[in-house]
This record gives C-alpha cells, sequence and structure tokens, in this order.
C-alpha cells in the first residue's frame, strides 16, 4: 500500500492524519515519527521538515507543502531531483489572507492608528480620510492570494495597482511588471502590500531604496515573508516619516526576538506569522484531490517552478 508522511510543529497530526485518512483510503497515513517502511512512501506532506529529511525515500512521488509558500523546502539543496513539489492551495488560506489584507488595508486608510491614539489621550476629533476610490493600493504578488485579496479591495472601491514578476492582467487593476515597472508602481502607491513568494529575486525587497521611491507617508502591510524585509530600513522610514506605519506578519528571524524595536513601536502592528492558516478539514480535501490529479496523469493545483521559487 501506498503511504503518505506528515511533518508539521505547528498543525496537529492528531486532526490532519484522520482527515486525510478519510478522503484518500486507498493511502497510508503515517506521522513522521513513526515512518514504517520508507519504500512505501510515495507523497510527503510537510511543513518545514528537517533539512536533508526527503532524500530517504527511494519512491517518492510528490511533495506537497502545507503552506502557501514553498521556500522551506527550496532552502533544501538536497530536496529529491524531477519529484513534483506543490503549494498548498485551499479556502481557509485564501479567505483568510483577504481577511488580514482588507482589514489592515481598511485600518491604514481608515487612519485607524491615529483614531487609538485620540483614545488613549481622551481626544475627540473627527479624522478624515479620503474616498476608497481615491486611495492608492498596490499588490506586490498577485498570486492565488494576492488574486483573492484584490477582489475584495476592487469591490470596496480601491484604486488599485498590482506589481508582479511577469507580465499579469486582472480586471480593474493598473498592472506593472519587472524592474521597468517597480518605479512607476511605486511612485503611485500610498498603502503597499506585500504578498510576494521569498526567492533569490525578491529577498530585501523593501529596503530604502524602495521606501524611497513611495510618496512620502505611503504605509506598509507585509503578509509575505520576513525574507523580504529589511527591519532597520523599515525603522528608519519610520523615523524620517518616508512610512507613516507598517502591519507586519512576517519576519526576519521569527518568532521575532523579545528585544525588536518593532515590538513597542507605535507606529508598527504585530501578528505572529498567522494572517493565514490552512485547517485539517479545507487542507485534506485540497490535498485528496490533488492526488487524485496525480494518479490521473492530470495537472496538478499550484504545481511549483523550481527555479523560479514558487
Ligand atoms: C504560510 O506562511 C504559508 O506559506 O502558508
Amino acid at each position: 500500500m501506498a503511504a503518505l508522511i506528515f511533518y508539521s510543529k505547528p498543525d496537529p497530526w492528531e486532526e490532519w492524519g484522520p482527515a486525510l485518512a478519510a478522503e484518500l483510503p486507498h493511502i497510508e497515513m503515517r506521522d513522521w515519527d513513526d515512518p514504517g517502511d520508507d519504500g512505501q512512501v510515495e507523497y510527503v506532506l510537510v511543513w518545514q521538515p528537517p533539512r536533508d529529511g526527503l532524500g530517504r525515500f527511494p519512491n517518492l512521488k510528490c511533495i506537497l507543502s502545507l503552506g502557501a509558500g514553498v521556500d522551506h523546502l527550496l532552502v533544501d539543496t538536497d530536496l529529491p531531483d524531477g519529484v513534483p513539489v506543490v503549494r498548498m492551495v485551499e479556502e481557509a488560506l485564501t479567505v483568510g489572507m483577504t481577511e488580514f489584507v482588507t482589514l489592515h488595508v481598511l485600518r491604514h486608510h481608515r487612519r485607524q492608528l491615529d483614531l487609538e491614539a485620540q483614545q488613549r489621550d481622551k481626544v475627540w476629533k473627527a479624522v478624515l480620510t479620503p474616498l476608497a476610490s481615491e486611495r492608492k493600493v498596490g499588490l506586490m504578488g498577485l498570486g492565488e492570494l494576492g488574486a483573492d485579496a484584490a477582489r475584495v479591495l476592487l469591490a470596496l472601491g480601491f484604486d488599485l495597482a498590482s506589481w508582479t514578476r511577469a507580465p499579469k492582467d486582472m480586471a480593474g487593476i493598473e498592472s506593472f511588471h519587472g524592474v521597468d515597472g517597480l518605479g512607476p508602481f511605486l511612485a503611485r502607491t500610498e498603502i503597499l502590500v506585500a504578498l510576494m513568494p521569498a526567492t533569490h529575486e525578491t529577498t530585501g525587497i523593501l529596503n530604502k531604496d524602495l521606501f524611497d521611491r513611495l510618496p512620502k507617508g505611503a504605509s506598509l502591510i507585509n503578509s509575505g515573508r520576513g525574507g523580504l524585509q529589511v527591519e532597520a530600513d523599515i525603522l528608519a522610514a519610520l523615523e524620517s516619516g518616508q512610512l507613516s506605519q507598517a502591519t507586519l506578519d512576517v519576519f526576519e528571524t521569527e518568532p521575532l526576538p523579545a528585544d525588536s524595536p518593532l515590538w513597542d513601536h507605535p507606529r508598527v502592528t504585530i501578528s505572529p506569522h498567522n494572517a493565514a492558516l490552512t485547517i485539517a478539514r479545507t487542507g485534506a480535501e485540497a490535498v485528496a484531490a490533488n492526488i487524485r490529479r496525480f494518479e490521473a496523469g492530470e495537472p496538478l493545483r499550484g504545481l511549483v517552478d523550481r527555479d523560479a521559487g514558487y
């Protein structure tokens, strides 16, 4: 019997094991700590597995990520060659990210930080904000998650643009791409939302040079990956007023160290990498659907281009 091995620290095997078994009765579900015969393992479903840990399965057919991001897999230089890698595409992740992005774009748009500061000082003073249609929001990354968030931001009426690596059009959005598109995209963006994968091309992209190309007082939301951002540059840009605020869900080092000045910066909102989390029920359904596609020789949803890094 073919087997699937599961590894994740944050995702509970007690929930995922039964959810996967109910979807795929012809595959034996095994926890990483109780692996059985390595030769039977055809699938692995993992989040941040031990480095070099996947090389020991000689009959591996598919590597499935428990997260939308696959940087946790591609950092492994010994990742078995020729085995397809797929990212997680499922409802809880997509809806979770759209809720997070919408929540924080609205908080920035409506200047909620200023209202909260006024409340602390018992100040009764209206804070005026422009119409959503006059607010320029810029999305860096327009994949599964970015495109879903974009639909909701468009429905709220925001003036939306996207920046992507390769050209990518979406109705209602002004699209920019590549090195040449970055400058004009940044010049028109008041609220910048980073939803890119971490690749060798995007590491440290949220840095001083980029912030300087935004209009003064723009704001940043990063719920992509911590490796995209240079935290010292974010702090400096907040200090100079180039950035007016930042919402960060991801960090250069996670958990965010207790001595990071970001923790109690008055213009920074922090969440512990929980913008979007997969859950066993919807996640197992999506994994099972992909394994069935694989068995039928159909294209996989979320297949990763290893060279591009996502
Ligand atoms: C979370 O960070 C994910 O990749 O899904």
